[in-house]
């Protein structure tokens, strides 16, 4: 499958070379302290990485950079002096704003020889189109790498005017669109449990599967995060992104071939293939008392929760639903997986309490676990059965955290956990019809599963599982 670019040669990468230095944007901002500089000390310490690591921002200087690089390593149980050392003495700090070619000017000199940069935009989206342009104009771009932070885009239009951007100096094979989720141990063992099992091939399909829900509770509020998440709400902060992530992973077909891309390939071809959403699919929810927190609007109509139907127009899941449900202040803080399975044709047993359905249970966070939901007969004179579960626990404690792994790939130019332009576009395209913040959600309270009206996307017969605490 093609895709599309209308770059320009500058920032074309050939896919072999590891980049030779990494350059990151809003060094002292947010994410750089919870997510990059944890990240890059893993890296510097599992990985022998050693290249220079520059941080542009617009205050501050070396020293406060290095000391805001250990306080980050601090609060994040970091507790390995070597590499604590090892990333301060590799820090090198560009001064300056984003809209100020000088800045980059600076930039182009301090990465000296390095003709392979990888620039992390961990900056407000909005500025994206700028950095990109003086990047260009400065040199930077040249050889260069670009990882950008979701959300990529506000719709299916700016992201398709943000990718335009991109392309416009970044070959698609030199541009990295992170989501953290496909760096997950868990989300990977979807994919690998998937297609590594032959058992499962047979029965996975509208035969056999009843339906699909995914849900992503979250116990805690958007607490400190009000204005970012006012312009967003659930639908673009997770159901866009990592949530339709871990749909096409359950829905693919398998790869046609053995290389990254074909992966990539059958995961975009399943989410073109899920009908755009339609306001009878979705119901929206916002937490009592969300408006009264610092950074939303009084009047906010923002969903701080979602559930939604994903209709899935392929031979193999034709009829059988989707659901996806997420939300802030929910009873507890997990993301699970459940495939239902058809019950079987007739109940030979005749057991006074029909039993419930086999099913799949996929544990992504906090916990791994794969379970298998069954039948077995309870001892004694009576063919009478119980429900037992076959449990597969995944977690080492030696995971690699999502972030170590994906800036790891990202310097190596391995793109198998990005998101693809075309995948990226289809999953707005998927939501684009549901964004409209102008109704009203239903409301609910802290603590529950969300307003009552969430079952009313369910098809006759289902029920939300709700997944149970660690
Ligand atoms: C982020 C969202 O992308 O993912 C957050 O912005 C959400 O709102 C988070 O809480 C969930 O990811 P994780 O890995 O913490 O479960």
């Amino acid at each position: 499958m093609a895709v599309s670019s209308s770059r320009h040669d500058a920032g074309a990468t050939s896919s072999g070379d590891p980049s030779d230095a990494f350059v990151f944007f809003g060094a002292t901002g947010d994410l750089a302290f919870k997510q990059i500089f944890p990240a890059l000390a893993g890296l510097l310490r599992d990985e022998d990485l050693d290249l220079p690591i520059v941080g542009v921002a617009r205050s501050g200087d070396l020293e406060s950079l290095r000391e805001r690089a250990r306080q980050s390593l601090q609060a994040h149980g970091f507790t390995d002096a070597a590499a604590t050392r090892a990333l301060t003495d590799h820090l090198r700090y560009v001064k300056g704003s984003d809209d100020d070619i000088e800045t980059f000017h600076a930039l182009r000199r301090e990465l000296g020889t390095a003709r392979h940069p990888l620039h992390y935009l961990a900056i407000p989206p909005a500025l994206f189109g700028e950095v990109v342009a003086n990047l260009d104009a400065s040199g930077c771009a040249a050889g260069a790498r670009i990882i950008v932070e979701k959300p990529f885009g506000q719709d299916l239009a700016s992201a398709q005017a943000l990718n335009g951007t991109i392309h416009g100096v970044f070959d698609e094979a030199a541009v990295f669109r992170i989501d953290h989720y496909l760096g997950k141990e868990a989300v990977q063992n979807l994919l690998y449990f998937r297609f590594a099992n032959s058992f499962l091939e047979p029965i996975w399909d509208r035969d056999h599967v009843s339906s699909v829900q995914v849900n992503m509770p979250e116990a805690f509020d958007v607490a400190d995060r009000g204005a970012f998440y006012d312009q967003a709400g659930a639908i673009r902060d997770v159901v866009q992104n990592h949530l339709l992530q871990v749909v096409s992973l359950l829905a693919m077909e398998p790869p046609s071939g053995r290389t990254p891309e074909a992966i990539r390939n059958a995961q975009f071809k399943v989410l073109d293939s899920i009908r755009s959403l339609e306001a009878k699919d979705v119901v929206r929810g916002q937490y009592r008392g969300y408006r009264d927190v610092r950074g939303v609007a009084p009047g906010s109509t923002v969903e701080t929760f979602a559930a939604l139907r994903l209709h899935v127009d392929t031979w193999r899941w034709d009829g059988v639903p989707f659901y996806v449900r997420t939300g802030k202040a929910l009873p507890v803080s997990v993301t699970e997986v459940l495939v239902e399975m058809k019950r079987p044709p007739q109940q030979v047993f005749g057991e006074a309490e029909p039993p419930d359905a086999d099913y799949f249970r996929f544990r992504l966070s906090p916990d791994m676990s794969i379970s298998l939901g069954a039948r077995a007969k309870k001892p004694g004179e009576a063919m009478v059965g119980e429900a037992v579960e076959l449990v597969a626990t995944h977690q080492s404690g030696t995971e690699r955290p999502p972030y170590q792994r994906l800036i790891g790939d990202a310097i190596r130019g391995d793109q198998s956990l990005f998101a693809r332009e075309d995948w990226v576009e289809a999953a707005w395209r998927v939501v684009d019809g549901v964004l409209d913040g102008t109704t009203a959600p239903a409301v609910y309270e802290p603590g529950t599963w969300g307003p009552p009206e969430a079952a009313d996307v369910l098809a006759r017969g289902d029920r939300w599982h709700d997944p149970v605490a660690s």
